[in-house]
């Protein structure tokens, strides 16, 4: 069980998820979160178990290390990073200063504060770019296509640098295409919530290009699960987080306008550059290290986001 825990991007939408569940398990956790594009109002109601504290900052900022120190957590959970692999493109050194130089400010701090280990929320997606293995096991060349995807390439050496010199243990999860919940409906990342968000409000729904790019789509209370098992165990891999299922843009659409009740159908848009055609992840070595299985189906975690999405209408 986690005693106390570190949660960066804790107000995020897969941070917030998995602080209301260790929370929830009687785990003190000290959330840091700049606030960016993460919302308090999803930790009411992980707040209200009296086991999480809020810190706003920057996790570039040198404070972030005495912070770490005075809570001397056992396990930091590092998932605060600019996710826009498109805004990487254009701004690769905002990017770079977040998820690289950040990242090693959070890693460096564990060490100081004594923690024992860090799971680093990765992405498989990102990181193996264009390929015909698939599902795409851990052991694909990792060929990023954004900056976005190198910089979740290049905190892998990090850890191992942290590994073999302080000992430090970590675990490092490359998520595929996370949904469900309380993701934000507003950005470029999550295709669930617009798609669900938008037709709930009886608008017409916008797809890039012809609809058959496919993604791997992983239910967040699996990513949390996760995330807890990778606390304990698994320590010094990069492990793929996904279903090993592929889903097209249309078939997700149909699925989406099916469990909303929407007639619409979508509006086809010109392709963006820089999507890369296929993405699916073999996850059997999560599997056989963290004992991690995906178990919600694509249907039953789409439901779930619509009844959500009903019940939050303004979110
Ligand atoms: N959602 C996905 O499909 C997906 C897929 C692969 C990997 N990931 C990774 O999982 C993690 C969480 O993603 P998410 O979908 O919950 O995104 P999110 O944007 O909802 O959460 C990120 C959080 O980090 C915070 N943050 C950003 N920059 C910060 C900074 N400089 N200092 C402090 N806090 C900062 C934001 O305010 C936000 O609360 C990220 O590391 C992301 O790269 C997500």
């Amino acid at each position: 069980m986690i005693t106390r825990a570190v949660v960066t991007g804790g107000a995020g939408f897969i941070g917030a998820n998995l602080v209301e569940r260790i929370a929830d398990e009687g785990a003190d956790v000290l959330v840091v979160d700049d606030l960016s594009s993460g919302r308090l109002v999803r930790l009411i109601d992980a707040r209200a178990t009296g086991n999480v504290n809020f810190h706003q900052a920057d996790i570039r900022q040198p404070e972030i290390v005495d912070l770490l120190a005075k809570f001397a957590p056992e396990v930091v959970f590092h998932l605060a990073a600019q996710i826009d692999a498109r805004r990487s493109v254009v701004e690769p050194v905002v990017d770079a200063s977040i998820n690289v130089v950040g990242t090693v400010n959070v890693v460096q701090a564990a060490v100081e504060a004594g923690a024992s280990r860090v799971v680093f929320a990765s992405s498989g997606g990102a990181q193996f770019g264009t390929t015909d293995t698939l599902p795409t096991p851990e052991t694909e060349p990792r060929r990023p296509e954004s900056p976005y995807g190198v910089a979740k390439a290049v905190v892998d050496r990090y850890l191992e640098y942290y590994a073999a010199a302080h000992g430090l243990e970590y675990v490092s999860l490359g998520f595929a295409n996370v949904y469900g919940p309380g993701q934000d409906p507003h950005g470029e990342a999550g295709v669930v919530a617009i798609f669900v968000q938008t037709l709930l409000r009886a608008r017409p729904a916008k797809i890039y290009g012809d609809g058959s790019i496919t993604r791997d789509y992983v239910y967040v209370d699996d990513v949390v699960d996760a995330c807890i098992r990778a606390a304990q165990r698994g320590a010094g891999h990069y492990l793929n987080i996904g279903t090993g299922m592929e889903t097209s843009v249309n078939r997700l659409y149909d699925m989406v306008a099916k469990a909303v009740g929407s007639p619409l159908r979508p509006e086809y848009l010109a392709a963006k550059p820089g999507d890369v055609p296929r993405s699916c992840l073999d996850a059997s070595l999560a599997k056989e290290v963290l004992g991690w299985e995906p178990w919600m189906t694509l249907e039953e975690g789409i439901d779930r986001t619509v009844q959500w999405f009903r019940r939050h209408p303004d979110f």
